[in-house]
């Protein structure tokens, strides 16, 4: 695993699921880490899982520009500087399944704001504090479903799809400035997101997930870390503007296979 020694990382929604294993493992590698997320409790639970001092957590409603801006220079003034920032939060609330025409304007503007507003708000606090530091790296956790679709996920499919497109632009406007911009997009993983639209019933998610991906299981949250922590690392001081599927296969499907 790639050292984070002294490095400073933010990660939004970082209380639970993919979030809190990126939070860990960034922890775990050394990396000072600021957990951003409305859930309180858990993010105190992920301090409370980390090296002592090696994880602060924030309570920050990143859909709005004064928590964006105050998560950053809280990270100026714990640690001096940002190098990575992880846009990692997402929403998909179980009552908004619904067809687009039956899916009110305030719905889709909230999950607009927390999903896609989001990336761009932190990167616009965060950009200039690592162009002063001399560079830094952006991982945005787009989705598979930026990339193919299903039923009743407008505004979400539409908010990874456009992470992936903020992905592609960010890559290009701070490339000269040292800034590697890059998405990841998740297969099913077991979290709490995930198993909501089982009805919260893990069982059903593994079993129901592991007949879709040619892997033939879902994925664990640190499925994801290890992939970000390596897109994080110089190991890939190469990729700037370019997605990871990290999905079991899931995409690699085509429309006749089994
Ligand atoms: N789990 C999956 O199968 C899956 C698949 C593809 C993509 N993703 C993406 O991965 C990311 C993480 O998903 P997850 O499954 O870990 O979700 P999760 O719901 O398990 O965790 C997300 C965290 O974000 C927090 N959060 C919600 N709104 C917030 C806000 N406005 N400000 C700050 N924090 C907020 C929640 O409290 C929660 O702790 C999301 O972007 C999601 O879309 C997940």
């Amino acid at each position: 695993m790639a050292d984070f020694t002294d490095k400073t990382v933010i990660v939004t929604g970082g209380g639970k699921g993919i979030g809190r294993a990126i939070c860990l493992a960034f922890a775990a590698a050394g990396a000072h880490v600021l957990c951003a997320d409305v859930d309180d409790p858990a993010g105190q639970a992920v301090v409370g899982a980390a090296a002592p001092g090696q994880v602060v957590y924030q309570h920050a409603d990143v859909a709005t520009s004064p928590a964006c801006q105050g998560l950053v220079d809280q990270a100026v003034e714990l640690w001096g500087g940002l190098d990575i920032l992880i846009n990692n939060v997402g929403i998909q609330p179980m009552k908004d399944y619904l067809p687009a025409h039956e899916l009110p304007e305030e719905s889709w503007d909230r999950i607009i704001n927390v999903n896609l507003k989001s990336g761009f708000l932190m990167t616009k606090y965060a950009a200039p504090v690592m162009k002063q530091g001399g560079g830094g790296v952006i991982i945005n956790t787009a989705s598979v479903q930026g990339l193919q679709s299903a039923k009743g996920i407008a505004a979400y499919a539409a908010s990874k799809g456009g992470m992936l497109s903020l992905t592609r632009q960010l890559a290009l406007e701070y490339a000269a400035d040292n800034i590697r911009v890059l998405a990841v997009n998740p297969g099913t993983i077991e979290t709490p997101l995930a198993a909501a639209g089982s009805g919260n019933d893990y069982e059903a998610l593994r079993r129901d997930g592991a007949k879709a991906h040619p892997i033939g299981r879902i994925g664990k949250p640190e499925e994801i870390a290890s992939v970000v922590l390596f897109l994080a690392s110089d190991g890939a001081s190469f990729m700037t503007g370019e997605f990871v599927n990290v999905d079991g296969g899931l995409m690699a499907k085509g429309a006749w296979a089994e």
